[in-house]
């Protein structure tokens, strides 16, 4: 009982702590700090996009443009139209040798990303159907329906290897769907940013068949479209939200946001124990041997950049991960033998492959 109390109040410290500084990160994701000026301006410049000079010669901040008719059509053709058609009964299923069977069956993370599908296709999906606004609608349940599918090839892919799932419950739809859409479209924003720089590692280091790698690389990418369009679905209901009313809706954010982060911290410090497969993609890394904290995140954020680059560059793009991270690799001392501004290698290449391969993947 007073444990309880005690690991109540600890949680409600780690949340409000958390949502103290993710309020000062919204203002980042929203386009109004020098910083996401500057990030735009980037964007714009790489798209090859027309600059609008304002004073000074710096570009204008498109905070008015935020929440308008155009942001919204915007965001929805790019995701409308950014969508791959297949059907996962069409994907053929490379044959595996035994070493690559046996690192697939050992990744520590079927069980959780199976009922995590599931049950987000469920809250999309739910999103899609109440949603007022058409247009909003149709981008939501393509997004539903891109979850179902990663649920379906996920099915399709445990059983044609044989990797066992353990059963769960038929996920029920959500009480509130914009809170959990929210809430679902944040925690994507953490698991996909360190996800994509475990997928570049798993890709360089050749540990599985480039053919496996071909099939999962668009649903990565289905991933960074899903966090493009939460960011920017979210930043459109503020700004339509009436401007008293904003600090109530920023906060409320803040907290859904700082909850998704706690948890997913403190998952990531368990995963492997009890049987625990939560937090794999913050902590994932250190399953592929000799990788620095600094290498890993450097490649996260290089990553991140990369997949989000191709779409078009008004849309805003998440701020929150990347910047604390930013934050973060100033603190960490840069790697022995690499000058600080020096490009991360490549890990895991070469003859340490094998190596790795032997250490990590023990069946
Ligand atoms: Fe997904
Ligand atoms: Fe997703």
């Amino acid at each position: 009982m007073e444990f309880g109390i005690i690991a109540s109040a600890a949680r409600l410290a780690h949340n409000g702590c958390a949502a103290a500084w993710i309020y000062g990160a919204f203002i980042l994701e929203n386009g109004s700090s020098r910083r996401s000026r500057l990030v735009t301006e980037r964007n714009e410049r790489r798209a090859g996009a027309v600059c609008r000079k304002g004073e000074g010669g710096r570009s204008q901040v498109k905070s008015k443009w935020i929440g308008s008719e155009e942001h919204k059509r915007v965001l929805c053709e790019t995701f409308v139209k950014t969508h791959k058609r297949f059907l996962p009964e069409e994907i053929e299923w490379p044959e595996l040798d035994a070493d690559s069977l046996n690192r697939l069956k050992s990744l520590p993370i079927w069980n959780e990303a199976v009922k995590t599908e599931s049950s987000t296709a469920v809250e999309v999906q739910t999103l899609g159907r109440v949603e007022p606004d058409p247009i909003m609608a149709d981008a939501i349940a393509l997004q539903g329906y891109e979850e179902g599918r990663h649920a379906a090839i996920l099915g399709l892919l445990t059983r044609r290897y044989g990797i066992a799932v353990e059963p769960f419950e038929e996920p029920a739809p959500p009480e509130d769907p914009v809170r959990t859409f929210l809430a679902t479209g944040y925690g994507e924003c953490l698991d996909s940013f360190f996800a994509f720089g475990l997928f570049a590692i798993g890709k360089r280091s050749q540990l599985f068949p480039a053919a496996l790698i071909d099939i999962f690389d668009p649903i990565m990418q289905e991933e960074a479209r899903h966090i493009l369009f939460v960011v920017n679905w979210s930043a459109y209901l503020r700004a339509r939200t009436p401007a008293l009313r904003r600090p109530a809706y920023d906060l409320r954010k803040a907290w859904i946001v700082a909850d998704q982060i706690v948890t997913h911290a403190r998952n990531a410090t368990r995963v492997g124990g009890n049987g625990s497969q939560e937090g794999f993609t913050m902590s994932g890394h250190n399953a592929f041997g000799e990788l620095s904290a600094r290498s890993f995140l450097e490649l996260c954020l290089a990553e991140n950049d990369r997949r989000l680059a191709p779409y078009d560059p008004r849309l805003l793009r998440p701020a929150l991960v990347p910047s604390a991270v930013r934050f973060a690799l100033r603190l960490i001392p840069p790697n022995r033998g690499r000058a600080s501004g020096e490009p991360a290698e490549c890990p895991l290449g070469g003859a340490r492959r094998a190596e790795v391969s032997r250490e990590v993947f023990r069946p």
